[in-house]
């Protein structure tokens, strides 16, 4: 966290590589030039190129194809432990080790990983010095290891070094694209909300002008639509399990050491005491009686407590310069050739929608 913050992240100097990438997937978005296309793609090489950019201090081509791989592998590493034959390696571990199918897949989309960023670690220590201004994480966890190098307990070590790099690369593009991805798919099925964003932006920010953070203040009812676009598809059903330390009372029921706990985030964002029309995708939930953008308690989609998201300060600078400029510059529309718009989720690990197509017409 303290390595995140001292890139920037919660601070102004972050926003120009967001803008950077917002102004590329613009770009791509308009490259289609009016056809039909699934924005997936697009996006997540934005998403993904901010946090490449905070881990290894570059971006990537889309067409490069180890990128490309990356991406890949951060879906899949969570698609298969959470299918069927994932279910059935957490039963059996040893045996299916052992057996071939889809779910050693997992193993190897691990070991890509694993080997890319050692590659990137292996880089940065060849011009890694003692002073040298950090320029993105591996850079500040190397000083670090370095600081702490004659501590016996320290954790600062090369393999957690990768691990959290790791970490870091699969929280960092999954969940923001599809929240993203999610965002386009609503705007869709409500033309209105499009409508009354497009109102919005227009009247305030205008385009030669930067969109930063703050800008969420003067646009709430965007603000507004992204929150409930979280809330209403959140991208993480539960958070993942937490084990007991000790014996525990928690809200009034006994949990003895060792048990597992799995937060139902879901619960707090469907919860009737804290939201008028839970079932409805209602942008209202975030708005106050004088259309000012208001907070709820019960808005949990990164969790709660202190191994809530690391990335939540990330996510949320990201989520609105990326959705706020590209409603700035695209009216979106469904295909002619499509009659309607489908919300079904699937859960793969990730609550994500049914690959769509879209049209991006230039405003
Ligand atoms: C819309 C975007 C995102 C959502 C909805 C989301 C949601 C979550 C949730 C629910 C958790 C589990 C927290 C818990 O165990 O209580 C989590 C953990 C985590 N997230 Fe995110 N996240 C998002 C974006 C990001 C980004 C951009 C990053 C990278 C910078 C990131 C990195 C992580 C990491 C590393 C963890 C594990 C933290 C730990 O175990 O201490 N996430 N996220």
């Amino acid at each position: 966290m303290m390595a995140l913050r001292s890139l920037g992240v919660g601070k102004k100097n972050l926003e120009h590589r967001i803008h950077n990438e917002a102004h590329q997937l613009q770009m791509a978005l308009t490259s289609k030039e009016g056809l039909a296309f699934d924005p997936q793609t697009p996006i997540n090489h934005a998403v993904a190129n901010v946090i490449c950019s905070l881990l290894f201090g570059h971006r990537f081509a889309s067409e490069d194809a180890s990128f490309n791989r990356l991406i890949e592998a951060t879906y899949l590493i969570i698609f298969i432990p959470a299918s069927f034959r994932g279910g059935v390696y957490n039963v059996f571990p040893r045996i299916m080790r052992r057996l071939h199918g889809p779910h050693q897949q997992a193993f190897e989309c691990n070991n890509f990983l694993h080997a890319l960023v050692k590659d990137e670690v292996q880089s940065h220590q060849g011009r890694w010095k003692e002073g040298k201004e950090p320029e993105d994480l591996i850079d500040l966890y190397l000083d670090q290891m370095a600081k702490s190098k004659d501590e016996p307990t320290s954790t600062f070590n090369e393999d957690n070094l990768v691990q959290t790099v790791v970490d870091l690369l699969i929280g960092g593009t999954v969940s923001t694209t599809t929240t993203l991805y999610w965002g386009l798919l609503y705007l869709l099925k409500y033309p209105d909300v499009q409508e009354k964003i497009h109102e919005e932006i227009d009247a305030v920010l205008r385009p030669s002008h930067v969109i930063t953070y703050e800008d969420r203040i003067k646009v709430p009812y965007t603000n507004a639509v992204l929150h409930e676009v979280m809330r209403h598809r959140n991208v993480s059903i539960t958070g993942p399990f937490r084990k007991c330390l000790d014996d525990i009372t928690l809200l009034g029921f006994p949990l003895k050491k060792g048990t597992l706990v799995l937060p139902n985030l879901h619960s707090a964002l469907y919860d009737p005491k804290y939201w008028e029309t839970p079932w409805t995708f209602n942008p209202e939930h975030f708005l106050d009686s004088f259309g000012r953008f208001a907070s709820n308690k019960a808005f949990l989609p990164f969790s709660t407590g202190r191994r809530s998201c690391v990335g939540e300060p990330l996510a949320r600078t990201e989520l609105f310069i990326f959705f706020a400029n590209l409603l700035r510059a695209f009216k979106f529309r469904l295909p002619d050739a499509e009659k309607e718009v489908n919300m079904e989720a699937i859960n793969v690990g990730t609550c994500q929608p049914l690959p769509y197509r879209i049209l991006a017409i230039p405003r």
